[in-house]
Protein backbone atom coordinates (compact mmCIF):
# COMPACT_ATOMS: atom_id res chain seq x y z
CA UNK A 1 0.00 0.00 0.00
CA UNK A 2 0.92 3.52 -0.92
CA UNK A 3 0.98 6.17 1.75
CA UNK A 4 1.17 9.68 0.32
CA UNK A 5 1.47 13.03 1.55
CA UNK A 6 0.68 16.11 -0.96
CA UNK A 7 1.44 19.18 -0.66
CA UNK A 8 -0.88 21.95 -1.16
CA UNK A 9 -4.16 23.05 0.91
CA UNK A 10 -6.16 24.40 -2.30
CA UNK A 11 -9.01 22.76 -4.10
CA UNK A 12 -6.52 21.67 -6.29
CA UNK A 13 -5.01 19.39 -3.79
CA UNK A 14 -8.40 18.49 -2.70
CA UNK A 15 -9.09 16.73 -5.99
CA UNK A 16 -5.77 15.11 -5.91
CA UNK A 17 -6.42 13.54 -2.57
CA UNK A 18 -9.57 12.51 -3.65
CA UNK A 19 -8.23 11.13 -6.39
CA UNK A 20 -5.42 8.74 -4.52
CA UNK A 21 -8.22 7.59 -2.00
CA UNK A 22 -9.69 6.22 -5.21
CA UNK A 23 -6.68 3.74 -5.49
CA UNK A 24 -6.96 0.36 -3.89
CA UNK A 25 -3.05 0.18 -3.59
CA UNK A 26 -3.33 3.49 -1.63
CA UNK A 27 -2.80 3.18 2.20
CA UNK A 28 -3.11 7.00 4.00
CA UNK A 29 -2.72 10.23 1.85
CA UNK A 30 -1.75 13.61 4.15
CA UNK A 31 -1.89 16.78 3.34
CA UNK A 32 0.31 19.81 4.22
CA UNK A 33 -1.35 21.96 5.00
CA UNK A 34 -4.55 21.02 3.18
CA UNK A 35 -8.18 22.23 4.73
CA UNK A 36 -10.70 21.46 6.81
CA UNK A 37 -13.01 20.41 3.85
CA UNK A 38 -10.90 17.64 2.95
CA UNK A 39 -11.41 15.61 6.03
CA UNK A 40 -14.58 14.45 4.73
CA UNK A 41 -13.10 12.24 2.13
CA UNK A 42 -10.47 10.40 3.90
CA UNK A 43 -7.53 13.16 3.60
CA UNK A 44 -5.39 13.22 7.23
CA UNK A 45 -4.47 17.39 7.53
CA UNK A 46 -0.81 17.74 8.28
CA UNK A 47 -0.29 21.53 9.98
CA UNK A 48 2.96 21.99 8.81
CA UNK A 49 4.13 24.92 6.44
CA UNK A 50 4.20 23.98 2.65
CA UNK A 51 7.79 25.72 2.91
CA UNK A 52 8.77 23.91 5.95
CA UNK A 53 11.14 21.61 3.97
CA UNK A 54 12.69 20.00 6.84
CA UNK A 55 9.84 19.69 9.05
CA UNK A 56 7.72 18.35 5.96
CA UNK A 57 10.72 15.13 5.27
CA UNK A 58 10.80 14.85 9.06
CA UNK A 59 6.79 13.79 8.58
CA UNK A 60 7.58 12.03 5.75
CA UNK A 61 10.36 9.32 7.09
CA UNK A 62 8.40 9.75 10.19
CA UNK A 63 5.11 7.94 8.48
CA UNK A 64 6.47 6.01 6.15
CA UNK A 65 5.45 8.00 3.06
CA UNK A 66 6.03 6.49 -0.37
CA UNK A 67 6.31 9.65 -2.16
CA UNK A 68 5.11 13.48 -1.73
CA UNK A 69 2.92 15.21 -4.32
CA UNK A 70 3.65 18.73 -4.62
CA UNK A 71 0.81 20.58 -6.08
CA UNK A 72 1.27 24.51 -5.76
CA UNK A 73 4.46 26.21 -7.90
CA UNK A 74 5.91 28.19 -4.52
CA UNK A 75 7.43 24.84 -3.48
CA UNK A 76 8.50 23.65 -6.61
CA UNK A 77 10.19 27.07 -7.23
CA UNK A 78 11.73 26.09 -3.77
CA UNK A 79 13.08 23.43 -4.36
CA UNK A 80 11.32 21.08 -2.78
CA UNK A 81 11.53 17.81 -4.73
CA UNK A 82 15.46 18.78 -4.63
CA UNK A 83 15.48 18.73 -0.71
CA UNK A 84 13.69 15.49 -0.73
CA UNK A 85 15.74 13.57 -2.76
CA UNK A 86 18.90 14.69 -0.89
CA UNK A 87 16.78 13.44 2.37
CA UNK A 88 17.15 9.80 0.71
CA UNK A 89 12.90 10.51 -0.36
CA UNK A 90 10.75 10.56 -3.51
CA UNK A 91 8.67 13.75 -4.67
CA UNK A 92 6.62 13.99 -7.59
CA UNK A 93 7.61 17.57 -9.20
CA UNK A 94 10.27 19.11 -11.11
CA UNK A 95 13.29 19.94 -10.10
CA UNK A 96 14.22 23.44 -8.96
CA UNK A 97 15.62 23.89 -12.45
CA UNK A 98 12.94 22.46 -14.85
CA UNK A 99 10.19 24.62 -12.21
CA UNK A 100 11.98 27.53 -14.22
CA UNK A 101 9.62 27.27 -16.82
CA UNK A 102 7.14 28.23 -14.92
CA UNK A 103 9.49 30.35 -12.33
CA UNK A 104 10.16 32.69 -15.38
CA UNK A 105 8.93 34.21 -18.17
CA UNK A 106 11.75 34.56 -19.90
CA UNK A 107 13.57 31.26 -19.61
CA UNK A 108 9.82 29.95 -21.29
CA UNK A 109 10.04 31.96 -24.11
CA UNK A 110 13.88 31.38 -24.73
CA UNK A 111 12.70 27.26 -24.58
CA UNK A 112 10.26 28.05 -27.13
CA UNK A 113 12.23 30.24 -29.47
CA UNK A 114 14.77 27.20 -29.48
CA UNK A 115 12.52 25.06 -30.21
CA UNK A 116 10.32 26.60 -32.27
CA UNK A 117 7.23 25.89 -29.93
CA UNK A 118 4.14 28.46 -31.52
CA UNK A 119 4.15 31.47 -29.39
CA UNK A 120 3.37 35.24 -29.24
CA UNK A 121 6.21 37.25 -30.42
CA UNK A 122 7.83 39.15 -27.65
CA UNK A 123 10.80 40.97 -26.61
CA UNK A 124 12.09 41.34 -22.90
CA UNK A 125 13.00 44.40 -21.40
CA UNK A 126 14.46 45.90 -18.02
CA UNK A 127 14.75 49.66 -19.22
CA UNK A 128 11.38 51.70 -19.04
CA UNK A 129 12.67 53.79 -21.91
CA UNK A 130 13.30 51.35 -24.44
CA UNK A 131 10.42 49.28 -23.44
CA UNK A 132 7.79 52.28 -23.85
CA UNK A 133 9.58 52.82 -27.23
CA UNK A 134 8.45 48.98 -28.35
CA UNK A 135 5.10 48.97 -27.19
CA UNK A 136 4.37 52.55 -28.86
CA UNK A 137 5.49 51.20 -32.05
CA UNK A 138 3.73 48.08 -31.58
CA UNK A 139 0.33 49.40 -30.78
CA UNK A 140 -2.70 47.78 -28.77
CA UNK A 141 -4.03 45.34 -27.90
CA UNK A 142 -0.61 43.96 -26.18
CA UNK A 143 0.18 42.23 -23.52
CA UNK A 144 2.75 43.18 -21.03
CA UNK A 145 3.88 40.20 -18.40
CA UNK A 146 6.41 40.74 -15.24
CA UNK A 147 8.81 38.15 -14.92
CA UNK A 148 9.04 36.02 -12.30
CA UNK A 149 6.12 34.58 -10.22
CA UNK A 150 3.35 37.24 -9.43
CA UNK A 151 0.59 34.79 -8.42
CA UNK A 152 -1.43 35.16 -11.43
CA UNK A 153 -1.28 39.55 -11.12
CA UNK A 154 1.68 39.87 -13.20
CA UNK A 155 0.04 39.97 -16.27
CA UNK A 156 -1.79 43.14 -18.11
CA UNK A 157 -3.89 42.74 -21.41
CA UNK A 158 -3.67 45.96 -22.41
CA UNK A 159 -6.61 46.57 -24.73
CA UNK A 160 -5.15 50.57 -25.02
CA UNK A 161 -1.77 52.55 -25.27
CA UNK A 162 -1.89 54.32 -22.34
CA UNK A 163 -2.63 51.29 -20.15
CA UNK A 164 0.01 49.73 -21.75
CA UNK A 165 2.48 52.15 -20.40
CA UNK A 166 0.61 52.21 -17.17
CA UNK A 167 1.72 48.80 -16.63
CA UNK A 168 5.48 49.50 -17.76
CA UNK A 169 5.63 51.99 -15.57
CA UNK A 170 3.88 50.16 -12.34
CA UNK A 171 6.26 46.96 -13.24
CA UNK A 172 9.50 49.15 -14.38
CA UNK A 173 9.76 52.04 -12.61
CA UNK A 174 7.23 51.38 -9.09
CA UNK A 175 7.97 48.12 -8.75
CA UNK A 176 4.76 46.75 -8.22
CA UNK A 177 5.24 43.31 -7.77
CA UNK A 178 8.43 43.36 -5.97
CA UNK A 179 11.56 41.50 -7.42
CA UNK A 180 9.38 39.86 -10.06
CA UNK A 181 8.89 43.11 -11.70
CA UNK A 182 12.50 43.70 -12.23
CA UNK A 183 12.26 42.61 -15.93
CA UNK A 184 8.82 42.57 -18.34
CA UNK A 185 8.16 40.22 -21.76
CA UNK A 186 5.80 42.75 -23.49
CA UNK A 187 4.21 40.25 -26.55
CA UNK A 188 1.16 40.34 -29.17
CA UNK A 189 -2.09 39.62 -28.11
CA UNK A 190 -3.18 36.82 -29.41
CA UNK A 191 -6.67 36.35 -30.56
CA UNK A 192 -8.76 33.04 -29.80
CA UNK A 193 -10.10 30.95 -27.03
CA UNK A 194 -8.41 29.68 -24.39
CA UNK A 195 -7.12 26.52 -23.43
CA UNK A 196 -5.19 24.02 -21.07
CA UNK A 197 -3.51 20.94 -22.14
CA UNK A 198 -2.04 19.10 -19.48
CA UNK A 199 0.39 16.44 -19.77
CA UNK A 200 1.93 13.89 -17.46
CA UNK A 201 5.84 14.27 -18.04
CA UNK A 202 9.02 12.13 -17.81
CA UNK A 203 12.03 13.75 -19.70
CA UNK A 204 10.75 13.29 -23.09
CA UNK A 205 8.14 10.88 -22.24
CA UNK A 206 4.50 12.35 -22.59
CA UNK A 207 1.23 11.48 -21.79
CA UNK A 208 -1.43 14.35 -22.42
CA UNK A 209 -4.81 14.59 -20.56
CA UNK A 210 -7.97 15.83 -21.48
CA UNK A 211 -8.02 19.53 -22.43
CA UNK A 212 -9.82 21.91 -19.82
CA UNK A 213 -10.73 25.55 -20.29
CA UNK A 214 -10.51 27.84 -17.69
CA UNK A 215 -12.28 31.06 -17.00
CA UNK A 216 -9.49 33.59 -15.33
CA UNK A 217 -11.83 36.81 -15.44
CA UNK A 218 -13.77 37.06 -11.70
CA UNK A 219 -17.08 38.12 -13.58
CA UNK A 220 -19.84 37.30 -15.96
CA UNK A 221 -18.79 37.47 -19.74
CA UNK A 222 -15.06 37.61 -19.01
CA UNK A 223 -15.67 41.07 -17.21
CA UNK A 224 -13.59 42.31 -14.38
CA UNK A 225 -10.36 41.64 -12.84
CA UNK A 226 -8.01 38.70 -13.78
CA UNK A 227 -8.12 35.74 -11.09
CA UNK A 228 -6.45 32.35 -10.23
CA UNK A 229 -9.73 30.62 -11.95
CA UNK A 230 -13.58 30.77 -11.73
CA UNK A 231 -14.50 27.78 -13.17
CA UNK A 232 -13.39 25.09 -15.68
CA UNK A 233 -14.93 22.08 -18.00
CA UNK A 234 -13.66 19.25 -19.74
CA UNK A 235 -13.03 18.47 -22.70
CA UNK A 236 -13.82 21.46 -24.75
CA UNK A 237 -15.82 21.07 -27.94
CA UNK A 238 -15.01 24.03 -29.62
CA UNK A 239 -11.77 22.79 -29.88
CA UNK A 240 -10.72 20.42 -32.60
CA UNK A 241 -9.00 17.33 -31.73
CA UNK A 242 -6.84 17.94 -34.77
CA UNK A 243 -5.40 20.90 -33.11
CA UNK A 244 -5.47 19.18 -29.78
CA UNK A 245 -3.05 16.13 -31.39
CA UNK A 246 -1.00 19.26 -32.88
CA UNK A 247 -0.40 20.90 -29.98
CA UNK A 248 0.71 17.59 -28.46
CA UNK A 249 3.54 16.77 -31.02
CA UNK A 250 4.28 20.34 -31.69
CA UNK A 251 4.45 22.22 -28.12
CA UNK A 252 4.03 19.15 -25.28
CA UNK A 253 6.55 16.88 -26.60
CA UNK A 254 9.38 19.47 -27.92
CA UNK A 255 9.15 21.52 -24.67
CA UNK A 256 9.99 18.18 -22.94
CA UNK A 257 12.45 17.05 -24.89
CA UNK A 258 14.50 20.59 -24.92
CA UNK A 259 14.17 20.27 -21.46
CA UNK A 260 15.86 17.30 -21.04
CA UNK A 261 18.21 18.09 -23.77
CA UNK A 262 19.05 21.62 -22.13
CA UNK A 263 19.71 19.88 -18.62
CA UNK A 264 16.75 20.45 -17.05
CA UNK A 265 15.32 16.97 -17.13
CA UNK A 266 11.07 17.64 -16.28
CA UNK A 267 9.35 15.18 -14.09
CA UNK A 268 6.25 16.10 -13.33
CA UNK A 269 3.06 17.84 -14.67
CA UNK A 270 3.13 20.18 -17.24
CA UNK A 271 0.28 22.48 -18.29
CA UNK A 272 0.47 24.40 -21.61
CA UNK A 273 -1.83 27.44 -21.13
CA UNK A 274 -2.74 27.75 -25.08
CA UNK A 275 -4.62 30.45 -27.46
CA UNK A 276 -7.11 28.63 -30.04
CA UNK A 277 -5.83 31.29 -32.92
CA UNK A 278 -6.51 30.65 -36.83
CA UNK A 279 -2.89 29.42 -37.29
CA UNK A 280 -2.93 26.96 -34.70
CA UNK A 281 -2.61 26.46 -30.65
CA UNK A 282 -0.24 28.93 -29.73
CA UNK A 283 1.74 29.29 -25.73
CA UNK A 284 0.39 31.75 -23.60
CA UNK A 285 2.44 30.32 -20.20
CA UNK A 286 3.88 26.90 -19.58
CA UNK A 287 3.14 25.95 -15.42
CA UNK A 288 5.00 23.58 -13.59
CA UNK A 289 2.13 21.65 -11.85
CA UNK A 290 -1.86 20.75 -12.27
CA UNK A 291 -3.96 24.13 -13.06
CA UNK A 292 -6.47 24.96 -9.94
CA UNK A 293 -9.54 24.85 -11.14
CA UNK A 294 -8.80 22.91 -14.00
CA UNK A 295 -7.67 19.76 -11.68
CA UNK A 296 -10.65 19.57 -10.00
CA UNK A 297 -12.51 18.58 -13.98
CA UNK A 298 -9.64 16.70 -15.22
CA UNK A 299 -9.06 14.43 -12.32
CA UNK A 300 -12.52 12.84 -12.38
CA UNK A 301 -12.18 11.79 -15.86
CA UNK A 302 -9.30 10.05 -15.50
CA UNK A 303 -9.82 5.98 -15.52
CA UNK A 304 -6.59 4.64 -14.77
CA UNK A 305 -4.94 4.90 -11.56
CA UNK A 306 -4.03 7.85 -10.52
CA UNK A 307 -1.35 6.65 -7.62
CA UNK A 308 -0.19 4.21 -10.01
CA UNK A 309 0.63 6.86 -12.75
CA UNK A 310 2.56 8.84 -10.18
CA UNK A 311 4.60 6.05 -8.94
CA UNK A 312 5.26 4.46 -12.27
CA UNK A 313 6.55 8.36 -13.68
CA UNK A 314 8.61 8.13 -10.22
CA UNK A 315 10.19 4.66 -10.83
CA UNK A 316 10.71 5.55 -14.49
CA UNK A 317 8.29 3.09 -16.11
CA UNK A 318 5.58 3.56 -18.53
CA UNK A 319 2.16 4.36 -16.96
CA UNK A 320 -1.33 3.63 -18.05
CA UNK A 321 -3.01 6.43 -18.57
CA UNK A 322 -6.63 7.17 -19.97
CA UNK A 323 -9.74 9.21 -19.55
CA UNK A 324 -13.55 8.73 -20.22
CA UNK A 325 -13.95 9.23 -23.77
CA UNK A 326 -18.16 10.18 -23.23
CA UNK A 327 -19.77 13.33 -21.51
CA UNK A 328 -18.14 16.07 -19.65
CA UNK A 329 -17.15 17.37 -16.12
CA UNK A 330 -18.07 21.36 -14.90
CA UNK A 331 -17.37 22.64 -11.97
CA UNK A 332 -18.14 26.42 -10.68
CA UNK A 333 -15.73 28.50 -8.47
CA UNK A 334 -17.66 29.93 -5.01
CA UNK A 335 -15.50 32.95 -4.34
CA UNK A 336 -15.64 35.47 -1.19
CA UNK A 337 -16.84 39.33 -2.30
CA UNK A 338 -14.44 41.27 -2.87
CA UNK A 339 -11.82 38.66 -4.53
CA UNK A 340 -9.52 39.12 -6.17
CA UNK A 341 -9.12 41.94 -4.45
CA UNK A 342 -9.57 41.88 -0.59
CA UNK A 343 -12.51 39.89 0.60
CA UNK A 344 -13.71 39.33 4.03
CA UNK A 345 -13.04 35.93 5.88
CA UNK A 346 -15.99 33.98 7.74
CA UNK A 347 -18.75 33.48 5.82
CA UNK A 348 -20.77 30.31 6.69
CA UNK A 349 -20.42 27.52 4.28
CA UNK A 350 -23.69 26.44 2.82
CA UNK A 351 -23.79 22.32 4.07
CA UNK A 352 -22.84 20.62 0.41
CA UNK A 353 -23.42 17.05 1.91
CA UNK A 354 -27.05 18.16 0.52
CA UNK A 355 -25.92 17.99 -2.89
CA UNK A 356 -27.26 14.87 -5.38
CA UNK A 357 -25.91 15.20 -8.57
CA UNK A 358 -22.51 17.39 -7.90
CA UNK A 359 -19.95 17.41 -5.70
CA UNK A 360 -17.90 20.03 -3.56
CA UNK A 361 -14.19 20.25 -3.48
CA UNK A 362 -12.75 22.74 -0.91
CA UNK A 363 -10.23 25.23 -1.20
CA UNK A 364 -10.40 28.54 0.80
CA UNK A 365 -11.84 27.49 4.33
CA UNK A 366 -11.43 27.00 8.12
CA UNK A 367 -13.10 25.59 10.71
CA UNK A 368 -14.98 28.03 13.31
CA UNK A 369 -15.09 28.17 17.00
CA UNK A 370 -18.16 25.43 16.93
CA UNK A 371 -16.14 23.11 14.28
CA UNK A 372 -18.36 24.76 11.31
CA UNK A 373 -16.60 25.40 7.97
CA UNK A 374 -16.34 28.93 7.38
CA UNK A 375 -14.84 31.14 4.07
CA UNK A 376 -10.77 31.76 5.61
CA UNK A 377 -9.32 32.27 1.16
CA UNK A 378 -10.26 34.32 -1.84
CA UNK A 379 -11.39 30.63 -3.60
CA UNK A 380 -13.51 28.89 -1.26
CA UNK A 381 -14.68 25.90 -3.10
CA UNK A 382 -15.76 24.68 -6.21
CA UNK A 383 -18.83 22.71 -7.02
CA UNK A 384 -18.50 19.97 -9.76
CA UNK A 385 -20.87 17.78 -12.14
CA UNK A 386 -20.85 15.33 -15.17
CA UNK A 387 -23.03 15.22 -17.66
CA UNK A 388 -23.46 13.21 -21.26
CA UNK A 389 -23.49 17.00 -22.58
CA UNK A 390 -21.87 19.84 -21.55
CA UNK A 391 -25.22 21.67 -21.00
CA UNK A 392 -26.47 18.59 -18.50
CA UNK A 393 -23.00 18.98 -16.36
CA UNK A 394 -23.80 22.38 -16.43
CA UNK A 395 -27.42 22.13 -15.52
CA UNK A 396 -26.69 19.81 -12.56
CA UNK A 397 -24.03 22.24 -11.15
CA UNK A 398 -25.90 25.23 -11.03
CA UNK A 399 -29.05 24.02 -9.96
CA UNK A 400 -27.84 22.53 -7.07
CA UNK A 401 -25.18 26.08 -6.24
CA UNK A 402 -28.10 28.11 -7.00
CA UNK A 403 -30.30 26.55 -3.85
CA UNK A 404 -27.11 26.98 -1.61
CA UNK A 405 -27.03 29.63 0.58
CA UNK A 406 -23.58 31.27 -0.85
CA UNK A 407 -23.87 34.85 1.44
CA UNK A 408 -20.56 36.62 1.36
CA UNK A 409 -19.84 34.55 -1.97
CA UNK A 410 -20.01 35.02 -5.09
CA UNK A 411 -19.84 33.13 -7.95
CA UNK A 412 -19.78 33.08 -12.27
CA UNK A 413 -23.22 32.20 -13.42
CA UNK A 414 -21.93 31.64 -17.34
CA UNK A 415 -18.96 28.78 -17.12
CA UNK A 416 -18.86 26.44 -20.09
CA UNK A 417 -20.95 29.58 -22.21
CA UNK A 418 -17.97 29.74 -24.74
CA UNK A 419 -18.84 26.23 -25.78
CA UNK A 420 -22.22 26.95 -27.10
P1 LIG B 1 -0.94 34.18 -17.77
O1 LIG B 1 -0.66 34.54 -16.34
O2 LIG B 1 0.27 34.20 -18.65
O3 LIG B 1 -1.77 32.93 -17.86
O4 LIG B 1 -1.90 35.31 -18.34
C1 LIG B 1 -3.12 35.61 -17.71
C2 LIG B 1 -4.18 35.78 -18.76
O5 LIG B 1 -3.86 36.84 -19.66
C3 LIG B 1 -4.31 34.56 -19.65
O6 LIG B 1 -5.13 33.61 -19.10
C4 LIG B 1 -4.92 35.18 -20.90
O7 LIG B 1 -6.31 35.34 -20.76
C5 LIG B 1 -4.27 36.51 -20.98
N1 LIG B 1 -3.11 36.50 -21.87
C6 LIG B 1 -1.83 36.25 -21.55
N2 LIG B 1 -1.02 36.35 -22.62
C7 LIG B 1 -1.81 36.69 -23.68
C8 LIG B 1 -1.58 36.95 -25.06
N3 LIG B 1 -0.36 36.93 -25.60
N4 LIG B 1 -2.64 37.26 -25.83
C9 LIG B 1 -3.87 37.31 -25.31
N5 LIG B 1 -4.16 37.09 -24.01
C10 LIG B 1 -3.16 36.78 -23.19
N1 LIG C 1 -6.09 27.97 -13.59
C1 LIG C 1 -4.87 28.54 -13.96
C2 LIG C 1 -3.70 28.05 -13.24
O1 LIG C 1 -3.79 27.14 -12.44
O2 LIG C 1 -2.63 28.57 -13.46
Amino acid sequence: MLNILVIGSGGREHSIGKKFKESDKVGEVYCAKGNPGMASDGIKLVDIAEDDHEALIAFAKENNIDWAFIGPEIPLMAGIVDDFEAAGLKAFGPHKNAAMIEGSKDFAKNLMNRYNIPTANHQTFTDYKAARAYVEAKGAPIVIKADGLAAGKGVVVAETLDQAVEALKDMLLDHAFGGSGASVVVEDFLDGQEFSLLAFVNGEEVYPMVIAQDHKRAYDGDRGPNTGGMGAYAPVPQIPQEMVDKAVEEIVKPAAAGMKADGNYFRGILYAGLIATKDGAKVIEFNARFGDPETQVVLPRLTSDFALIIDDLLNDRKPVVTFKEDGYTLGVVVAADGYPGSYDKGAKIPDTTKLVDSTAIFAGVANDAEGKLVANGGRVYLVFAEGDTLKEAQEKVYNELNDLKNDGMFYRTDIGAKAF
